[in-house]
Order: structure tokens, then C-alpha cells, then sequence
């Protein structure tokens, strides 16, 4: 009991502390143990052995805006993702490129000009293979693809498999879910970011099997992250305005294959319109039995993406709301 408490506490310093380093601004200033920026965006988290993994997008490099789009589509030259250990989740430890971009191959889906977006990693506790998702595109996104990668290692080097519609379906902004049972699922944005999909992958996590549900029709959403508490699944995500912020939004569900009722903003308080300057990426369960978790965001910068920032806030959930407060305001 005093052991959880005294983790609740711990998550709570962890939380304040990494505010405090977090710059307000969009402009990224948490070094890893080398001293640099961490470089991890549209992150995800793994935590494996004690340990946990940060992956996240390279960005670096000249921003520019892809011509002839009616947005703003701003990119760099997709770098590949990134990884980072720690033990605290305050001091981490560069591990290197995860999984690299291809730099000579034009027509490889992980070739520099393309887009490699949000990385999640899941183990497979059958296989013994770490498994790595992410949105896959062109830079004028009309790929829309879901790509996967396999290491024996949870830092990786990743080996690019190749890249799926699933279904058929296009999908961009991706999550991925692995249940207590070791069921995953892929949850992405698709039919034109208009609605998501949730669907359940095979067994060993390579491939989406044909089970899949459409939800948060006509809601156009982004930015998925999922996570679980007291035997119910809550799935936050953005809406869609490319890099600018906007409100978050989060629904709720009995089962991750049932009815997701749309319940609200789990922001609190101000500038909760915009998910404090952030959009959202990744949940991470710290005390998941007392509701404790951190919300994993971003703060892109969208006219010199390498400069993009991120903001973790607790994240509770109490009776069935969510609610996500930056104590700085
Ligand atoms: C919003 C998405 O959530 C990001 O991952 C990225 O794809 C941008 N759109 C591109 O504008």
C-alpha cells in the first residue's frame, strides 16, 4: 500500500519535474544523457524488464511546405525514429536510431522523402519479437499506409517489413494497443481522416486481421492514444487541423471491438481549447490501478518541425472521467 502510494508520489514529482524542463514555447530543450534535444516525436512509449523505451519521429533538418496542397504541409526529410532508455523517466539514454530511413531508394516506403510517422512498439510475449507500427505516407499523405517493423530487441535495430492498407482502409495517424489478454489492435485514422478504425491484429502482431469496427464516424480525428483502466478503454485523440493545436477530445468503451461513446474534453481549465498547446500521442499507465497515468503530447513547430517541443501531464481517471490539467496554469 505505502509502496503504491509512495509510486503515485513518484509519478507526481516525475510529472512536475518534467514540466519544469518542458519549455512552454514550442522550442524543444530536454537533453538526453549526451547532453542533446531529445529528437522523439509523435512518440510512444515501451516499457519492458523495468525499463522504458521512448520512440519517436526524427525530425531534423529544413522544414519547407510541400507545394500545390490546399493545407499547410509543412515536412522535413523523414529521418526514421528514434530511441531512448530510462529507468526514472527523467534521465534518458540515446540507444540510437531505431529503424533508419532508407537514403537511397526512391520508391522504398522509408525512403527520406516519404513520411514516417508515430511509432509505437509492442512486444509479443509468443514471439519474443518487439513490434513496431507507424503511419507511413508520401509527403502529399495520399498513401495513407500503416508500416510495421520487427527487432529481437526492444531498442532495436528495427527491420522494416513493408506497409499495409488495412483492409483496404486507408490509415495515417496510428496507435497501436496491446490488452491484458495480449490481443493488439491498430487504431488510425482513415476514410480521409473523417473516422477511425480499431482494428485487431494476428496473433504475432504483423498483419491486421479482417476484424475491424469504424468509430467516431464523421468525427475527423487524429492523433490516437488509448489506454486502459478499471476493465474499461478510453481513447483520446485531436481533432484535425493539421499541425495547429486544438481541442482534444476522448471517448469510452466496454470492450476495444464495442460502442465508443463520445464523452468530451478531458483538458481542464486554461487553454484547455487548444490541449495546452499540444496534441496528443501516446498514454502511459504509471499507477494504472489508482487511475494515474501521463499524457504524452507534442508541441509542433510547424515552420521548423526539428524545433517542436513536448509537453507529459497526469492524466486521471476518476469514476469514468479523464481528466488532463496543466498545473502551470
Ligand atoms: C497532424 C498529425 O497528427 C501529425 O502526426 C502530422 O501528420 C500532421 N497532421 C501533418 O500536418
Amino acid at each position: 500500500m505505502i509502496r503504491k502510494f509512495l509510486l503515485y508520489l513518484f509519478c507526481f514529482c516525475i510529472c512536475s519535474s518534467l514540466m519544469a524542463q518542458q519549455t512552454r514555447s514550442a522550442g524543444g530543450k530536454w537533453k538526453d544523457n549526451q547532453g542533446k534535444t531529445i529528437n522523439a516525436h509523435g512518440a510512444g512509449m515501451l516499457f519492458y524488464k523495468g525499463t522504458y523505451y521512448l520512440f519517436g519521429e526524427i525530425k531534423k533538418g529544413k522544414t519547407h511546405l510541400v507545394p500545390n496542397q490546399n493545407w499547410e504541409d509543412y515536412r522535413v526529410d523523414a529521418g526514421g525514429v528514434s530511441c531512448y532508455s530510462s529507468k526514472d523517466l527523467l534521465n534518458w539514454k540515446y540507444e540510437g536510431i531505431a529503424m533508419a530511413p532508407d537514403k537511397t531508394d526512391t520508391a522504398s516506403d522509408i525512403h527520406i522523402s516519404k513520411v514516417i510517422e508515430r511509432p509505437k512498439v509492442i512486444y509479443n510475449n509468443e514471439t519474443k519479437k518487439f513490434v513496431m507500427w507507424m503511419h507511413i505516407d508520401r509527403e502529399d499523405y495520399s498513401f495513407a499506409r500503416c508500416g510495421v517493423a520487427v527487432s529481437d530487441k526492444p531498442a532495436g535495430p528495427y527491420l522494416y517489413l513493408g506497409s499495409v492498407r488495412p483492409n483496404g482502409q486507408e490509415s495515417r495517424d496510428v496507435t497501436v494497443f496491446k490488452d491484458d489478454n495480449g490481443d493488439a489492435y491498430l487504431i488510425y485514422s482513415s476514410e480521409e481522416n473523417n473516422t477511425m478504425h480499431i482494428c485487431k491484429l494476428a496473433n504475432d502482431y504483423l498483419s491486421p486481421t479482417r476484424n475491424y469496427i469504424r468509430i467516431l464516424q464523421g468525427q475527423r480525428r487524429e492523433a490516437p492514444a488509448l489506454f486502459k483502466y478499471d476493465h474499461k478503454y478510453y481513447l483520446i485523440t485531436s481533432l484535425c487541423s493539421g499541425w495547429d493545436p486544438n481541442p482534444a477530445r476522448y471517448a469510452v468503451a466496454d470492450s476495444m471491438m464495442g460502442n465508443w461513446r463520445q464523452i468530451g474534453n478531458p483538458c481542464v481549465g486554461k487553454d484547455s481549447a487548444t490541449t495546452f498547446y499540444s496534441q496528443s500521442t501516446y498514454v502511459l499507465p504509471i499507477d494504472g490501478k489508482k487511475g494515474g497515468f501521463l499524457f504524452m503530447a507534442d508541441k509542433w513547430n510547424k515552420t521548423d518541425l526539428e524545433k517542436s517541443g513536448y509537453l507529459w501531464l497526469p492524466l486521471h481517471v476518476k469514476g469514468n472521467l479523464v481528466e488532463i490539467y496543466d498545473n502551470k496554469k
